[in-house]
């Protein structure tokens, strides 16, 4: 069984990096509990260490009778982690949000992933051979209640219903309200209270890295059903 967990942040023991690798423990759990002698392959793959550009809009991969159609062309750090994606059993993609947005790192990795696999017909179809269930979290300082408030609703069910198109159902975890400082006593800051924050980050948050676990287990469960 093969995992890939991909950060968009560029905290290494930030926010987003504890949650995915909650939903990487939970993959792991649950297949090594079904198949306590299944090889369990986990893969972390920290976005910002890696050189890649965005989409070039090229367009080889969709270039008729081209040598790279259904395959972006581009030879960077990419190019082998999609190919990896092409025998992974699930993937979780994780993204801090920033300007109400996925990070520009993880935005330009779902574009280069997504669109080589989009065909321009009526149906929108996918040449995406591998159909492996995803999940995409997403940690972000704004409270719950003032999610439905901003865009990001949109933005982010547009990226899932692309995402879901090229492979299969995607799950989604949000996590509210992060801890965004070590000390917030020494960054200018009016509109964050410190000791709300305090105790969002120990009442709350762990009971999202609890539902990022579960939804290591569901991600996994999915993969077993597709063995
Ligand atoms: C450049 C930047 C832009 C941000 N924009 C937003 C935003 O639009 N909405 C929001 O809720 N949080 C925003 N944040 C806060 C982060 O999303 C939040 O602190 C997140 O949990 C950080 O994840 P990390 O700990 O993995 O880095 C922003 C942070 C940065 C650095």
């Amino acid at each position: 069984m093969k995992f890939y967990a991909i950060n968009g942040s560029p905290r290494k023991a930030g926010n987003t990096v504890q949650v995915l690798k909650k939903v990487e423990s939970g993959f792991y759990d649950e297949v090594h509990e079904k198949f306590p002698n299944e090889k369990i392959e986990l893969n972390f793959i920290n976005l910002y260490s890696l050189n890649y550009t965005s989409c070039r809009s090229c367009f080889s991969c969709k270039r008729l009778n081209g040598k790279s159609y259904g395959h972006c062309i581009i030879n960077d750090d990419l190019k082998e982690i999609f190919r990896d994606l092409e025998t992974a059993d699930a993937m979780v993609l994780g993204s801090p949000i920033y300007l109400m947005d996925v990070s520009g790192e993880m935005k330009s990795f779902i574009d280069r992933l997504i669109f080589q696999y989009l065909v321009y017909d009526e149906n929108n179809s996918s040449l995406a051979e591998n159909k492996l269930p995803t999940a995409c979290v997403y940690t972000m300082n704004i409270k719950k209640e003032d999610y439905d408030k901003f865009s990001l609703p949109y933005t982010l069910n547009n990226l899932e219903s692309f995402i879901s198109n090229i492979f299969s159902k995607v799950y989604s975890l949000k996590v509210f309200d992060t801890y965004q400082f070590k000390d917030y006593s020494k960054f200018k800051n009016s509109i964050f209270d410190e000791e709300e924050k305090l105790q969002q980050k120990l009442n709350q948050f762990p009971k999202d890295l609890d539902e990022a676990y579960n939804l290591g287990r569901k991600l996994a469960k999915d993969a077993i059903n597709n063995l």
